[in-house]
């Protein structure tokens, strides 16, 4: 086993010296444009690693995702959703672990994991474009839940998260000027954003039945009604018993920004060694705080690249 990943290390620098290299966001290592995408060089090797090697069972469901629009919320709410007749709101696992921590990254935590899959349950993430995905997972029939967001939110989110980060590292921290002229142009991980939305759109409408589109702002305005439309599709809807009994509003109330949030292990935790502080993870939670970030020229930019790459999908952010 040493060996073949002796040889895949191999194979992937002699991939990687070939890519074309982007800007860094201030960062030692510059991104690499990797068939139309922007990655972190951790971020590729692990995709490529998950494309050789991670075979997806039909009953698994994939929660998909650019970074910053809502992936720890998701991650939370299918989980608590999937495991609620094993668990309550006063027993979950997540209440003390981290959602990262009960629902993987397939590219990060499950990169190098060979045959070996250890699901606990058959929930995994990924920020991997649709275009990227192991083949096995469109392959498979599996389930995927796709979650995007104003552009304009996630970039901030982002901007802000990579700021806290550097402090925390005791890097200098990269300007937001800079960085959004990156957002714009694509250059940030798994960019360009809007390229990220529109393969999951576009594969959405093709295969309604297998791939969940949500987006950040509408589960914000009815989280109950999208916690139920989950269910439905990932194959476990509430029974009238459990609608009675309140569970859907029981599991939106400990998923809440304001729960998790306020839980020892999302203040004060860290969920890789030498990772990021979970309390990174959950900064605002909020629809439309870019206007505290964002003068109205960036905002009207920002809407104009998305009106302009959205044109005729029929999808709007
Ligand atoms: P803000 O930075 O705007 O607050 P991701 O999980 O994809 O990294 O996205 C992070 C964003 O989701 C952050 O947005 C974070 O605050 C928000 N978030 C985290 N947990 C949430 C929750 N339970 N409900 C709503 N938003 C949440």
């Amino acid at each position: 086993e040493k060996e073949d990943g002796d040889l895949f290390s191999k194979s992937f620098q002699d991939i990687i010296s070939t890519l074309p290299k982007g800007n860094s966001w201030g960062f030692p290592d510059h991104l690499l444009q990797y068939h139309g995408f922007w990655h972190s060089s951790v971020f590729l090797q692990g995709i490529l690693s998950a494309q050789q090697q991670f075979q997806a069972q039909p009953a698994d469901i994939i929660l998909c995702s650019a970074p910053k629009t809502g992936t720890t919320w998701l991650k939370s709410l299918t989980y608590a959703t999937i495991t609620r007749t094993s668990y309550d709101d006063s027993t979950s696992p997540l209440l003390s672990k981290m959602p990262h921590d009960v629902v993987p990254f397939m590219e990060l935590d499950h990169a190098h994991f060979s045959t070996h899959r250890h699901l606990g349950i058959p929930v995994l993430a990924t920020h991997m474009p649709y275009s990227a995905l192991p083949k096995s997972v469109t392959d498979s029939g599996c389930k995927i839940v796709y979650i995007c967001r104003d552009p304009k939110d996630s970039f901030v989110s982002l901007y802000l998260f990579v700021s806290k980060y550097q402090k925390s590292q005791n890097m200098q921290t990269f300007n937001l000027d800079e960085a959004f002229e990156q957002f714009c142009q694509g250059e940030c991980w798994y960019g360009p954003y809007w390229d990220h939305v529109l393969e999951f759109w576009t594969a959405s409408l093709e295969h309604p039945d297998k791939i969940l589109f949500l987006k950040y702002e509408e589960m914000s305005d009815d989280t109950i009604l999208y916690v139920q439309r989950l269910a439905e599709f990932i194959g476990c809807p509430f029974s009238s018993e459990e609608e009675e009994k309140g569970v859907p509003e029981k599991i939106v109330k400990m998923c809440s920004f304001e729960n998790l949030s306020n839980l020892e292990v999302n203040k004060n935790g860290k969920h890789r060694v030498g990772g990021t502080e979970n309390a990174n993870y959950f900064r605002k939670g909020k629809v439309g705080d870019w206007e505290n970030w964002l003068t109205p020229e960036m905002a009207a930019r920002l809407d104009q690249i998305t009106m302009q790459k959205l044109s005729g999908s029929g999808l709007t952010l």
